[in-house]
C-alpha cells in the first residue's frame, strides 16, 4: 500500500463494521490505454484511499469505461500501471464487484438465484442479508420480469455484494431510473457503503450525483484528470440546495 494511498482516509463515520474487511486501495500510475493509435487515457495518476468514495464524472466517450475496466482487470493498460492493494491487477480480482446501468438478470432464475450466481457453496447464507439490506426481503422467490427498474438494480447490487467486496464499480448505474428512484437508491447505496466500508469508485455525467455521493470528485477529460476536487459535505448527505454543494457542482460543471 502506497503513503499517497493511506493519506486520504474516509471520515470517522465510513468506517467498515468490525466484522467486514473494509476497503482495499486502488492506484493508477502513468496508466495510458490506446486503442489502435487513438489514446484513450493518458498518463493517469490516482490513488484511490482504502474505503473511499470516488466519483469520475466526464463527457460520453472520455474514457470513464476503460478506466473502470482497467480496474476491474478486465483490460490491461498499454502502458503504466493499475494496481490495487499494491499488486498489479492482471486478472479480474475476486474482491472487486460491478454494477452497470442494466441489472444484467439472469431472467430463468428467481431474485434468490439471481443473487447467488457465480457465487461460491455458502452464498445462500448471505444472500438473504443482502437482500434486506437492499430493501428486497421477502422477495426471494420472485422472477426477475415482476420487479420494477429500480429494484433490479437493487437484486444487482445484492449480488455484488454477496461475500463481502472490498471494492465496487459502478458504471453509470442509476442512468436509466426515473428520478426520485435514483434519490432512493442514492440513500441506500450512501447507507450500505457507510456501514460496509467498501471502496468506491462511481462513473456517472450527473454532476448532482457526483457531488450527493462521493467525497471525492475527478473530472475525466481527453484522457486526463482536468480537476479533482473533495467533497466535504457530512453524511448521511441531504440531496437538496446545500449552497456548498452546489458551488461544488458549479466547479465540476465548469471542468467537464
Ligand atoms: N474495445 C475498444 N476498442 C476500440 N475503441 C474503444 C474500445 N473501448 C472503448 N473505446 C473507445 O474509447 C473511447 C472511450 O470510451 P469509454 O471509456 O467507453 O468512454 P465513456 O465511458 O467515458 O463514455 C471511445 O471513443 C470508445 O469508442
Ligand atoms: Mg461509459
Amino acid at each position: 500500500m502506497s503513503l499517497a494511498a493511506t493519506a486520504r482516509t474516509p471520515d470517522a463515520g465510513t468506517a467498515a463494521a468490525p466484522a467486514l474487511p473494509g476497503g482495499l486501495p486502488i492506484q493508477l500510475v502513468a496508466a495510458t490505454k490506446s486503442f489502435g493509435d487513438r489514446e484513450v487515457l493518458r498518463e493517469l495518476s490516482l490513488d484511490v484511499a482504502p474505503g473511499s468514495f470516488l466519483a469520475v464524472v466526464g463527457r460520453s466517450g472520455g474514457g470513464k469505461s476503460t478506466l473502470m475496466r482497467l480496474v476491474a482487470g478486465l483490460d490491461q493498460p498499454t502502458r503504466g500501471r493499475v494496481a490495487i492493494d499494491g499488486e498489479a491487477v492482471t486478472r479480474r480480482h475476486p474482491d472487486v464487484r460491478l454494477l452497470f446501468q442494466e441489472a444484467r438478470l439472469v431472467p430463468w432464475q428467481t431474485v434468490e438465484g439471481n443473487v447467488g450466481i457465480a457465487r461460491g457453496p455458502d452464498w445462500r447464507a448471505s444472500a438473504g442479508r443482502v437482500l434486506a439490506d437492499v430493501g428486497l426481503a421477502g422477495r426471494e422467490g420472485d422472477w426477475p420480469s415482476v420487479l420494477s427498474g429500480g429494484q433490479r438494480q437493487r437484486v444487482a447490487l445484492a449480488r455484488a455484494l454477496v461475500g463481502a467486496p472490498r471494492i465496487l464499480l459502478l458504471d453509470e448505474p442509476f442512468g436509466a431510473l426515473d428520478a426520485l428512484t435514483r434519490l432512493e437508491m442514492h440513500k441506500l447505496l450512501e447507507r450500505i457503503w457507510l456501514s460496509r466500508g467498501f471502496t468506491t469508485i462511481l462513473i456517472t455525467h450527473d454532476v448532482a450525483e457526483a457531488v450527493a455521493l462521493a467525497d471525492r470528485v475527478v473530472v475525466l477529460r481527453e484522457g486526463r484528470i482536468a480537476l479533482d476536487v473533495d467533497v466535504p459535505l457530512a453524511r448521511p448527505r441531504r440531496e437538496l440546495a446545500d449552497p456548498q454543494a452546489v458551488a461544488l457542482q458549479a466547479e465540476i460543471l465548469d471542468a467537464v
